[in-house]
Protein backbone atom coordinates (compact mmCIF):
# COMPACT_ATOMS: atom_id res chain seq x y z
CA UNK A 1 0.00 0.00 0.00
CA UNK A 2 1.39 3.09 -1.09
CA UNK A 3 1.94 6.55 0.84
CA UNK A 4 -0.12 9.38 -0.65
CA UNK A 5 -0.60 13.61 -0.46
CA UNK A 6 -3.54 14.74 -1.17
CA UNK A 7 -2.91 18.47 -2.25
CA UNK A 8 -6.52 20.64 -1.76
CA UNK A 9 -9.33 18.97 0.32
CA UNK A 10 -11.69 20.57 -2.16
CA UNK A 11 -14.45 18.13 -3.55
CA UNK A 12 -12.10 16.23 -5.84
CA UNK A 13 -9.35 15.74 -3.47
CA UNK A 14 -11.97 14.74 -0.47
CA UNK A 15 -13.46 12.30 -2.73
CA UNK A 16 -10.43 10.95 -4.50
CA UNK A 17 -8.41 10.73 -0.52
CA UNK A 18 -11.00 9.21 0.91
CA UNK A 19 -11.83 6.77 -1.63
CA UNK A 20 -8.13 5.96 -1.40
CA UNK A 21 -7.48 5.45 1.89
CA UNK A 22 -10.76 2.73 1.71
CA UNK A 23 -8.89 1.13 -1.24
CA UNK A 24 -6.10 0.70 1.44
CA UNK A 25 -3.70 3.58 1.10
CA UNK A 26 -1.94 5.60 3.93
CA UNK A 27 -3.53 8.79 2.65
CA UNK A 28 -2.47 12.66 3.93
CA UNK A 29 -4.72 15.26 2.98
CA UNK A 30 -3.92 18.54 2.56
CA UNK A 31 -5.06 22.38 2.54
CA UNK A 32 -4.71 25.44 2.96
CA UNK A 33 -7.71 26.35 5.25
CA UNK A 34 -6.88 25.55 8.75
CA UNK A 35 -10.21 25.47 10.19
CA UNK A 36 -11.59 22.85 7.31
CA UNK A 37 -8.50 20.78 7.94
CA UNK A 38 -9.53 20.75 12.11
CA UNK A 39 -13.39 19.76 10.97
CA UNK A 40 -12.19 17.39 8.74
CA UNK A 41 -9.57 16.04 11.13
CA UNK A 42 -12.71 15.20 13.56
CA UNK A 43 -14.99 13.68 11.03
CA UNK A 44 -16.95 16.90 9.57
CA UNK A 45 -17.16 17.23 6.07
CA UNK A 46 -17.96 20.89 4.62
CA UNK A 47 -19.80 19.48 1.50
CA UNK A 48 -22.85 17.22 0.95
CA UNK A 49 -21.65 14.13 -1.02
CA UNK A 50 -23.87 10.49 0.09
CA UNK A 51 -21.35 8.23 1.70
CA UNK A 52 -18.15 10.66 1.85
CA UNK A 53 -18.73 11.02 5.50
CA UNK A 54 -18.77 7.52 5.84
CA UNK A 55 -15.50 6.62 4.10
CA UNK A 56 -14.24 9.87 6.05
CA UNK A 57 -15.16 8.02 9.62
CA UNK A 58 -13.76 4.41 8.22
CA UNK A 59 -10.38 6.37 7.25
CA UNK A 60 -10.07 8.30 10.37
CA UNK A 61 -10.58 5.31 12.58
CA UNK A 62 -8.75 2.87 10.55
CA UNK A 63 -5.68 5.55 11.13
CA UNK A 64 -4.82 5.59 7.44
CA UNK A 65 -6.66 8.88 6.73
CA UNK A 66 -5.02 12.07 7.89
CA UNK A 67 -5.44 15.73 7.04
CA UNK A 68 -2.82 18.42 7.43
CA UNK A 69 -1.95 21.94 6.86
CA UNK A 70 -0.07 23.10 4.20
CA UNK A 71 1.07 21.22 0.74
CA UNK A 72 4.28 20.38 2.23
CA UNK A 73 3.80 18.38 5.40
CA UNK A 74 1.71 16.00 3.00
CA UNK A 75 4.57 15.82 0.53
CA UNK A 76 7.27 15.36 1.78
CA UNK A 77 7.10 11.82 2.90
CA UNK A 78 4.49 10.57 0.50
CA UNK A 79 5.43 8.71 -3.04
CA UNK A 80 2.47 9.71 -5.17
CA UNK A 81 1.27 13.81 -5.47
CA UNK A 82 -2.54 14.23 -5.91
CA UNK A 83 -3.19 17.42 -7.32
CA UNK A 84 -6.89 18.46 -6.69
CA UNK A 85 -6.35 21.97 -6.85
CA UNK A 86 -8.89 24.80 -8.04
CA UNK A 87 -9.00 25.97 -11.87
CA UNK A 88 -11.39 28.24 -11.37
CA UNK A 89 -11.73 30.36 -15.30
CA UNK A 90 -10.70 33.62 -16.09
CA UNK A 91 -12.83 36.31 -17.55
CA UNK A 92 -11.58 35.07 -20.77
CA UNK A 93 -12.65 31.63 -20.47
CA UNK A 94 -9.63 30.32 -20.14
CA UNK A 95 -8.45 28.22 -16.78
CA UNK A 96 -6.40 30.52 -14.03
CA UNK A 97 -3.49 27.91 -13.10
CA UNK A 98 -2.36 30.30 -10.43
CA UNK A 99 -3.04 27.40 -7.81
CA UNK A 100 -0.72 25.01 -9.31
CA UNK A 101 1.85 27.29 -9.74
CA UNK A 102 2.34 28.25 -6.36
CA UNK A 103 1.91 24.35 -5.15
CA UNK A 104 4.42 23.62 -7.13
CA UNK A 105 6.86 26.00 -6.14
CA UNK A 106 5.76 25.23 -2.44
CA UNK A 107 6.13 21.58 -2.95
CA UNK A 108 9.31 21.19 -5.50
CA UNK A 109 12.09 21.40 -3.24
CA UNK A 110 10.62 18.47 -1.45
CA UNK A 111 9.32 15.56 -2.97
CA UNK A 112 11.20 12.44 -2.34
CA UNK A 113 13.23 11.17 -5.12
CA UNK A 114 11.49 8.88 -7.70
CA UNK A 115 7.56 10.27 -6.30
CA UNK A 116 5.20 11.13 -8.79
CA UNK A 117 2.90 13.61 -9.25
CA UNK A 118 -0.78 12.59 -9.87
CA UNK A 119 -2.90 15.55 -11.50
CA UNK A 120 -6.23 15.49 -10.95
CA UNK A 121 -7.74 18.49 -11.38
CA UNK A 122 -9.03 19.39 -14.80
CA UNK A 123 -6.47 21.49 -16.69
CA UNK A 124 -5.91 22.86 -20.12
CA UNK A 125 -3.77 20.60 -22.47
CA UNK A 126 -0.15 20.99 -22.54
CA UNK A 127 -0.14 21.83 -18.44
CA UNK A 128 1.51 18.11 -17.89
CA UNK A 129 5.00 19.16 -19.86
CA UNK A 130 4.77 23.07 -18.05
CA UNK A 131 4.81 21.40 -14.80
CA UNK A 132 7.53 19.51 -15.72
CA UNK A 133 9.42 22.42 -16.77
CA UNK A 134 8.64 24.39 -13.61
CA UNK A 135 9.69 21.38 -11.42
CA UNK A 136 12.82 20.71 -12.93
CA UNK A 137 12.90 17.36 -11.18
CA UNK A 138 14.79 15.08 -13.37
CA UNK A 139 13.85 12.16 -10.74
CA UNK A 140 9.73 13.13 -10.06
CA UNK A 141 7.19 12.11 -12.89
CA UNK A 142 4.34 13.69 -13.63
CA UNK A 143 1.56 12.32 -14.61
CA UNK A 144 -2.24 13.17 -15.78
CA UNK A 145 -5.31 11.03 -14.33
CA UNK A 146 -8.15 13.26 -15.16
CA UNK A 147 -11.38 12.65 -12.48
CA UNK A 148 -14.78 11.71 -13.99
CA UNK A 149 -16.74 12.32 -11.18
CA UNK A 150 -20.04 13.74 -11.26
CA UNK A 151 -21.69 15.32 -8.28
CA UNK A 152 -24.22 13.45 -5.91
CA UNK A 153 -22.33 9.75 -7.21
CA UNK A 154 -18.90 10.79 -6.61
CA UNK A 155 -18.13 8.12 -4.38
CA UNK A 156 -19.85 5.81 -6.32
CA UNK A 157 -17.61 6.96 -9.87
CA UNK A 158 -14.48 6.87 -8.04
CA UNK A 159 -15.00 3.11 -6.70
CA UNK A 160 -16.87 2.00 -9.97
CA UNK A 161 -15.78 4.58 -12.98
CA UNK A 162 -15.94 3.90 -16.79
CA UNK A 163 -12.52 4.13 -17.61
CA UNK A 164 -9.39 5.02 -15.86
CA UNK A 165 -7.49 7.04 -17.74
CA UNK A 166 -3.37 7.82 -17.16
CA UNK A 167 -1.07 9.91 -19.50
CA UNK A 168 2.25 9.59 -18.89
CA UNK A 169 5.90 10.03 -20.69
CA UNK A 170 7.03 6.63 -19.52
CA UNK A 171 5.41 3.13 -19.13
CA UNK A 172 7.00 2.90 -15.40
CA UNK A 173 5.37 5.74 -14.12
CA UNK A 174 1.80 4.73 -15.81
CA UNK A 175 1.91 1.32 -14.54
CA UNK A 176 2.91 2.88 -10.95
CA UNK A 177 -0.47 5.03 -10.90
CA UNK A 178 -2.66 2.52 -12.26
CA UNK A 179 -0.87 -0.20 -9.61
CA UNK A 180 -2.93 2.52 -6.77
CA UNK A 181 -6.12 1.35 -8.82
CA UNK A 182 -5.77 -2.33 -9.05
CA UNK A 183 -8.97 -3.27 -6.98
CA UNK A 184 -10.71 -1.22 -9.16
CA UNK A 185 -12.60 -2.75 -11.88
CA UNK A 186 -12.36 -0.62 -15.02
CA UNK A 187 -10.62 -0.33 -18.10
CA UNK A 188 -7.36 1.41 -17.82
CA UNK A 189 -6.47 3.70 -20.72
CA UNK A 190 -2.85 4.72 -20.74
CA UNK A 191 -2.50 7.91 -22.85
CA UNK A 192 0.74 10.79 -23.74
CA UNK A 193 -0.45 13.26 -21.13
CA UNK A 194 -1.77 15.48 -23.41
CA UNK A 195 -4.44 13.37 -24.52
CA UNK A 196 -5.13 12.95 -21.42
CA UNK A 197 -5.59 16.34 -20.29
CA UNK A 198 -7.73 16.52 -23.60
CA UNK A 199 -9.94 13.93 -22.49
CA UNK A 200 -11.68 15.27 -20.25
CA UNK A 201 -12.47 18.07 -21.82
CA UNK A 202 -13.72 16.45 -24.24
CA UNK A 203 -15.63 14.36 -22.35
CA UNK A 204 -17.68 17.29 -20.66
CA UNK A 205 -17.74 19.69 -23.71
CA UNK A 206 -19.20 16.27 -25.75
CA UNK A 207 -21.96 16.06 -22.59
CA UNK A 208 -22.46 19.48 -22.99
CA UNK A 209 -23.23 19.45 -26.30
CA UNK A 210 -25.30 16.93 -26.47
CA UNK A 211 -27.59 18.39 -24.05
CA UNK A 212 -27.91 21.54 -25.89
CA UNK A 213 -28.85 19.43 -29.03
CA UNK A 214 -31.41 17.85 -26.73
CA UNK A 215 -32.91 21.33 -25.64
CA UNK A 216 -32.81 22.53 -29.07
CA UNK A 217 -35.09 19.41 -29.71
CA UNK A 218 -37.30 20.25 -26.84
CA UNK A 219 -37.94 23.32 -28.29
CA UNK A 220 -38.79 22.25 -32.09
CA UNK A 221 -40.97 19.64 -30.17
CA UNK A 222 -42.86 22.36 -28.74
CA UNK A 223 -43.31 24.17 -32.26
CA UNK A 224 -44.44 21.16 -34.03
CA UNK A 225 -46.53 19.43 -31.64
CA UNK A 226 -43.65 16.31 -30.95
CA UNK A 227 -42.78 14.89 -26.63
CA UNK A 228 -39.32 15.39 -26.57
CA UNK A 229 -39.36 12.46 -23.73
CA UNK A 230 -40.92 10.45 -26.39
CA UNK A 231 -38.27 11.60 -28.87
CA UNK A 232 -35.23 11.29 -26.18
CA UNK A 233 -36.41 7.87 -25.66
CA UNK A 234 -36.38 6.89 -28.97
CA UNK A 235 -33.28 7.70 -29.79
CA UNK A 236 -31.42 6.57 -27.03
CA UNK A 237 -32.12 3.18 -27.92
CA UNK A 238 -29.46 3.40 -30.15
CA UNK A 239 -26.24 2.44 -28.38
CA UNK A 240 -24.97 4.67 -30.54
CA UNK A 241 -26.28 7.13 -29.41
CA UNK A 242 -27.18 6.04 -25.99
CA UNK A 243 -29.94 6.66 -23.01
CA UNK A 244 -27.99 9.33 -20.77
CA UNK A 245 -27.61 12.99 -21.12
CA UNK A 246 -30.71 13.44 -22.92
CA UNK A 247 -32.99 14.37 -20.09
CA UNK A 248 -33.62 18.34 -20.97
CA UNK A 249 -33.80 21.09 -18.54
CA UNK A 250 -33.69 24.95 -18.10
CA UNK A 251 -30.09 24.64 -19.64
CA UNK A 252 -26.77 22.85 -18.67
CA UNK A 253 -24.92 24.19 -15.83
CA UNK A 254 -22.76 23.52 -12.75
CA UNK A 255 -18.97 24.06 -11.84
CA UNK A 256 -17.56 21.92 -14.77
CA UNK A 257 -19.53 22.20 -17.98
CA UNK A 258 -19.30 25.70 -18.49
CA UNK A 259 -16.18 25.80 -17.16
CA UNK A 260 -14.44 23.38 -19.19
CA UNK A 261 -16.18 24.20 -22.42
CA UNK A 262 -15.09 27.41 -21.91
CA UNK A 263 -11.29 26.55 -21.56
CA UNK A 264 -11.69 23.95 -24.55
CA UNK A 265 -12.21 26.54 -27.24
CA UNK A 266 -9.75 28.98 -25.41
CA UNK A 267 -7.42 26.08 -26.27
CA UNK A 268 -8.80 26.01 -29.73
CA UNK A 269 -8.52 29.45 -30.41
CA UNK A 270 -5.01 29.54 -29.20
CA UNK A 271 -3.74 26.53 -31.28
CA UNK A 272 -5.81 28.82 -33.87
CA UNK A 273 -8.85 26.38 -34.32
CA UNK A 274 -11.78 27.91 -34.91
CA UNK A 275 -14.25 25.55 -32.74
CA UNK A 276 -17.30 26.92 -34.38
CA UNK A 277 -19.63 23.78 -33.24
CA UNK A 278 -18.42 24.38 -29.59
CA UNK A 279 -18.95 27.74 -29.29
CA UNK A 280 -22.21 28.15 -30.73
CA UNK A 281 -23.24 24.74 -28.08
CA UNK A 282 -22.26 27.66 -25.69
CA UNK A 283 -24.69 30.67 -26.82
CA UNK A 284 -27.47 28.19 -27.77
CA UNK A 285 -27.18 27.01 -24.18
CA UNK A 286 -27.95 30.95 -22.74
CA UNK A 287 -29.90 31.36 -24.94
CA UNK A 288 -32.21 28.12 -23.65
CA UNK A 289 -31.73 29.43 -20.21
CA UNK A 290 -33.50 33.13 -21.07
CA UNK A 291 -35.68 30.90 -23.18
CA UNK A 292 -36.59 28.84 -19.96
CA UNK A 293 -36.86 32.81 -18.05
CA UNK A 294 -39.55 34.05 -21.19
CA UNK A 295 -41.84 30.97 -20.60
CA UNK A 296 -42.49 32.17 -17.34
CA UNK A 297 -43.17 35.90 -18.10
CA UNK A 298 -45.29 34.58 -20.50
CA UNK A 299 -47.18 32.77 -18.21
CA UNK A 300 -47.99 35.27 -16.38
CA UNK A 301 -51.60 36.88 -15.64
CA UNK A 302 -52.66 38.92 -18.58
CA UNK A 303 -51.79 42.74 -17.73
CA UNK A 304 -50.71 42.19 -14.16
CA UNK A 305 -47.16 43.32 -15.05
CA UNK A 306 -44.08 41.52 -14.49
CA UNK A 307 -43.29 43.72 -11.81
CA UNK A 308 -46.14 43.35 -9.77
CA UNK A 309 -46.40 39.58 -10.36
CA UNK A 310 -44.89 36.64 -7.53
CA UNK A 311 -42.83 33.93 -8.83
CA UNK A 312 -42.01 30.88 -7.49
CA UNK A 313 -39.02 28.75 -8.35
CA UNK A 314 -38.91 26.07 -6.51
CA UNK A 315 -34.92 24.30 -6.93
CA UNK A 316 -32.18 26.19 -6.52
CA UNK A 317 -28.90 23.99 -6.98
CA UNK A 318 -27.30 23.43 -10.25
CA UNK A 319 -29.16 19.51 -10.30
CA UNK A 320 -30.35 17.31 -7.57
CA UNK A 321 -28.82 15.33 -5.06
CA UNK A 322 -26.17 18.39 -4.36
CA UNK A 323 -25.72 21.57 -2.31
CA UNK A 324 -23.93 23.34 -5.16
CA UNK A 325 -24.80 26.26 -6.71
CA UNK A 326 -21.94 27.06 -8.95
CA UNK A 327 -22.72 28.17 -12.16
CA UNK A 328 -26.78 26.68 -11.38
CA UNK A 329 -28.92 26.90 -14.06
CA UNK A 330 -31.82 27.58 -11.81
CA UNK A 331 -30.26 30.94 -10.83
CA UNK A 332 -29.04 31.89 -14.19
CA UNK A 333 -33.24 31.72 -15.12
CA UNK A 334 -33.62 33.41 -11.97
CA UNK A 335 -31.50 36.20 -12.81
CA UNK A 336 -33.15 36.88 -15.65
CA UNK A 337 -36.41 37.10 -13.82
CA UNK A 338 -34.86 39.43 -11.27
CA UNK A 339 -33.49 41.34 -13.75
CA UNK A 340 -37.17 42.03 -15.05
CA UNK A 341 -38.07 43.31 -11.59
CA UNK A 342 -40.14 40.00 -10.70
CA UNK A 343 -40.50 39.16 -7.12
CA UNK A 344 -39.42 36.16 -6.81
CA UNK A 345 -39.69 33.50 -3.98
CA UNK A 346 -37.54 30.30 -4.15
CA UNK A 347 -37.26 27.36 -2.43
CA UNK A 348 -35.05 24.29 -2.46
CA UNK A 349 -34.01 21.58 0.00
CA UNK A 350 -30.52 22.52 0.41
CA UNK A 351 -30.77 25.95 0.61
CA UNK A 352 -31.79 27.79 3.95
CA UNK A 353 -29.62 31.42 3.50
CA UNK A 354 -29.84 34.13 1.53
CA UNK A 355 -27.70 33.75 -1.62
CA UNK A 356 -24.29 36.12 -3.24
CA UNK A 357 -25.67 38.73 -5.05
CA UNK A 358 -29.02 38.18 -5.47
CA UNK A 359 -30.28 39.93 -2.78
CA UNK A 360 -33.76 40.65 -4.21
CA UNK A 361 -34.19 36.65 -4.06
CA UNK A 362 -36.48 35.61 -1.18
CA UNK A 363 -35.42 32.46 -0.05
CA UNK A 364 -38.57 30.14 1.56
CA UNK A 365 -38.21 27.90 4.56
CA UNK A 366 -40.83 25.46 2.35
CA UNK A 367 -42.56 24.65 -0.91
CA UNK A 368 -46.12 25.58 0.74
CA UNK A 369 -44.05 29.14 1.60
CA UNK A 370 -42.75 29.86 -1.62
CA UNK A 371 -45.96 28.75 -3.63
CA UNK A 372 -48.38 30.96 -1.59
CA UNK A 373 -50.14 33.88 -3.78
CA UNK A 374 -47.96 33.19 -6.76
CA UNK A 375 -48.79 33.99 -10.05
CA UNK A 376 -46.35 31.43 -11.60
CA UNK A 377 -44.63 28.50 -10.18
CA UNK A 378 -41.19 27.30 -11.93
CA UNK A 379 -39.90 23.75 -11.27
CA UNK A 380 -35.96 24.30 -11.73
CA UNK A 381 -34.26 21.45 -10.18
CA UNK A 382 -35.28 18.19 -10.24
CA UNK A 383 -35.99 16.96 -6.70
CA UNK A 384 -38.02 14.16 -6.20
CA UNK A 385 -39.38 16.86 -2.97
CA UNK A 386 -40.73 18.46 -5.46
CA UNK A 387 -43.17 15.57 -7.75
CA UNK A 388 -43.85 14.35 -4.74
CA UNK A 389 -45.27 17.57 -2.80
CA UNK A 390 -49.17 18.25 -2.68
CA UNK A 391 -50.59 19.42 -5.61
CA UNK A 392 -53.95 20.68 -4.47
CA UNK A 393 -52.87 22.27 -2.18
CA UNK A 394 -50.59 24.30 -4.09
CA UNK A 395 -53.18 24.49 -6.22
CA UNK A 396 -55.05 26.79 -3.56
CA UNK A 397 -52.52 28.40 -2.24
CA UNK A 398 -51.79 30.13 -5.23
CA UNK A 399 -53.32 33.26 -7.20
CA UNK A 400 -52.62 32.39 -10.60
CA UNK A 401 -51.86 28.10 -10.98
CA UNK A 402 -49.94 27.73 -13.81
CA UNK A 403 -46.76 25.72 -13.74
CA UNK A 404 -43.50 25.75 -15.50
CA UNK A 405 -42.06 22.39 -15.68
CA UNK A 406 -38.59 22.60 -16.35
CA UNK A 407 -37.30 19.30 -16.02
CA UNK A 408 -40.17 17.28 -16.57
CA UNK A 409 -40.37 15.97 -13.37
CA UNK A 410 -44.52 16.50 -12.68
CA UNK A 411 -47.34 14.92 -14.60
CA UNK A 412 -49.04 17.00 -16.92
CA UNK A 413 -52.42 15.49 -17.08
CA UNK A 414 -53.01 15.15 -12.68
CA UNK A 415 -51.77 18.32 -12.90
CA UNK A 416 -54.65 19.68 -15.72
CA UNK A 417 -57.01 17.55 -13.65
CA UNK A 418 -56.41 20.13 -10.50
CA UNK A 419 -56.96 22.68 -12.48
CA UNK A 420 -53.68 23.91 -13.44
CA UNK A 421 -52.15 25.27 -16.45
CA UNK A 422 -49.39 23.09 -16.74
CA UNK A 423 -46.46 23.84 -19.36
CA UNK A 424 -43.71 21.65 -20.15
CA UNK A 425 -40.03 21.16 -21.38
CA UNK A 426 -40.71 20.16 -24.77
CA UNK A 427 -44.10 18.24 -24.77
C1 LIG B 1 -19.72 16.64 -14.73
C2 LIG B 1 -19.45 15.32 -15.48
O1 LIG B 1 -20.66 14.59 -15.62
C3 LIG B 1 -18.43 14.46 -14.72
O2 LIG B 1 -18.13 13.29 -15.48
C4 LIG B 1 -17.15 15.28 -14.52
O3 LIG B 1 -16.17 14.55 -13.82
C5 LIG B 1 -17.49 16.52 -13.75
O4 LIG B 1 -18.46 17.30 -14.50
C6 LIG B 1 -16.23 17.31 -13.55
O5 LIG B 1 -15.66 17.76 -14.54
O6 LIG B 1 -15.72 17.37 -12.41
P1 LIG B 1 -21.26 17.37 -12.69
O7 LIG B 1 -20.73 18.75 -12.86
O8 LIG B 1 -21.41 16.82 -11.32
O9 LIG B 1 -20.34 16.32 -13.50
O10 LIG B 1 -22.68 17.43 -13.37
P2 LIG B 1 -23.61 16.53 -14.30
O11 LIG B 1 -24.37 15.55 -13.51
O12 LIG B 1 -22.86 16.00 -15.47
O13 LIG B 1 -24.64 17.65 -14.79
C7 LIG B 1 -24.20 18.82 -15.49
C8 LIG B 1 -25.38 19.65 -15.94
O14 LIG B 1 -26.12 18.96 -16.95
C9 LIG B 1 -26.38 19.96 -14.82
O15 LIG B 1 -26.84 21.28 -14.95
C10 LIG B 1 -27.51 18.95 -15.09
O16 LIG B 1 -28.75 19.35 -14.60
C11 LIG B 1 -27.49 18.90 -16.59
N1 LIG B 1 -28.09 17.67 -17.15
C12 LIG B 1 -27.47 16.47 -17.03
C13 LIG B 1 -29.28 17.77 -17.87
O17 LIG B 1 -29.86 18.86 -18.01
N2 LIG B 1 -29.81 16.64 -18.41
C14 LIG B 1 -29.21 15.43 -18.29
O18 LIG B 1 -29.74 14.43 -18.87
C15 LIG B 1 -28.02 15.34 -17.58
Amino acid sequence: MADIAVIGAGYVGLTTGTCLAHLGHNVTIADVDEEKVQKLSGGEIPIFEPGLSELLSEGIENRNLKFVVGAVNASQNAAFHFLCLPTPPNPDGSTNMEYFSSVIEEIKAVLPTNSVIVNKSTVPVGTTSQLKKQIQRTDVEIVSNPEFLSEGNAVRDFLHPSRIVIGAESQEAASKVAALFSDIDAPNQITGTESAELIKHTANAFLAMKLTFINEIATLCELVGANVLDVAEGIGYDPRIGSTYLRPGPGWGGSCFPKDSASLLQTANKAGFDFELLEKAITLNQEHLKRTAEKVIHALPQGKGVEKSKIAALGLTFKAGTDDLRSSPSLAVIDHLLNLKAHVSAYDPMVNLPIENMDNLEISSTAYDAVNNADALIILTEWQEFADLNYERIYEAMSHPVVIDARNVLNPQELEQLGFQYIGLGQ
